[in-house]
């Protein structure tokens, strides 16, 4: 039986006339990464606000680990752990001060024994008594992913957190996430970086202008049934007449060079035949399809 650790059904929020968020809904289910992808200004900061109770809701029902929030905040919130924007740090204090700060403020007695498994978690054993001033960007993302985890929270809520990470330090990040998810920690993440979303989540919602138009499982997006190939060939004239013969769909032709809708059983026998007419390959290659590409299709109101 999967474990439902977070779900929305049809969360509002109105600003004055203004409507921020319409009737979002979704689940997520413990382990899993589920992120929300959408532009600047789509809602999902709004979002996350309302499921940490940093704004009332309009209308909707939020449940933490089965515990409606409106019903019991303080046993709801409890199993959560937020990053939300930049975490705010005491910059003359050590990693280790502030964390020790931080738990103290905690309703749950935690010692100094899980602080350090949960800095070692993190990676940062090697820094975390220097002082916060001089860690750099990605040292203090990780020690806001160890306060947020200090109190060992079933779902982790982190708000574009790889903003202004280098490529290595997203890496890193990523890393230590699918880590935590394999452990049984859930995750919500955000993000208008495709790319970022999808390297790291399960599953994840499109956020387009309040609205949640989309879910989409990022195996089946994977899991690829027709491939985009590009052929480039000797002789695009004969090449086309035997492409016409094959159960195969011509995207573009430009000269000698093909783009082609194909399943993968199709690819060999177009070598075969081409090599059978005399017609040399100079290349038959996949085009990747990424996100990208759906995410565009999809906010376009188009399908693939
Ligand atoms: N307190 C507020 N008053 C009025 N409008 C607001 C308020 N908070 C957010 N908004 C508006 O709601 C919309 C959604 O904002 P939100 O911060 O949730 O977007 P976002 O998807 O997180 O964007 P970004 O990727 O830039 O972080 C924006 O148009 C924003 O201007
Ligand atoms: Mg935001």
């Amino acid at each position: 039986m999967p474990e439902t650790v977070l779900q929305l059904e049809n969360v509002s929020k109105k600003i004055g006339k203004k409507e921020i968020i319409h009737n979002i809904s979704f689940e997520i289910q413990k382990g899993e990464i589920f992120g929300l992808l959408g532009p600047n200004g789509a809602g999902k900061t709004t979002i996350i606000r309302s499921i940490v109770g940093l704004i009332s809701k309009t209308n909707g029902k939020v449940s933490i680990c089965g515990v409606n929030l409106d019903d019991d905040f303080k046993d709801a919130i409890q199993n959560v752990g937020a990053i939300i924007e930049n975490p705010e740090f005491y910059m003359y204090m050590s990693g280790w001060k502030n964390l020790k700060q931080f738990a103290k403020m905690n309703r749950k007695n935690i010692s100094d024994e899980q602080i350090k498994q949960i800095v070692e978690k993190v990676k940062m054993t090697h820094a975390i008594h220097n002082k916060v001033k001089t860690y750099s960007l990605g040292m203090r993302q990780r020690l806001g992913v160890a306060q947020a985890l200090i109190h060992q929270p079933a779902l982790l809520i982190l708000d574009e957190p790889t903003n202004g990470l280098d490529p290595q330090g997203m890496a890193e990040f990523r890393m230590l996430i699918k880590e935590l998810a394999t452990n049984g920690t859930s995750v919500l993440i955000s993000s208008h970086l495709l790319s970022e979303i999808q390297q790291i989540t399960d599953r994840f919602a499109i956020i387009d202008k309040g609205h949640l138009t989309h879910i989409e499982k990022m195996s089946d997006l994977t899991e690829e049934k027709i491939l985009k190939v590009t052929l480039e060939v000797s002789d695009g004239e004969s090449a086309r007449l035997i492409l016409d013969t094959l159960d195969l769909e011509i995207v573009e032709q430009n000269g000698n060079l093909f783009v082609l809708n194909v399943t993968r059983e199709v690819l060999p026998e177009i070598s075969r035949a081409l090599v059978r007419a005399n017609v040399d390959i100079f290349e038959l290659s996949k085009i990747h399809f990424s996100l990208e590409d759906r995410f565009l299709a999809l906010t376009n109101g188009g399908e693939l």
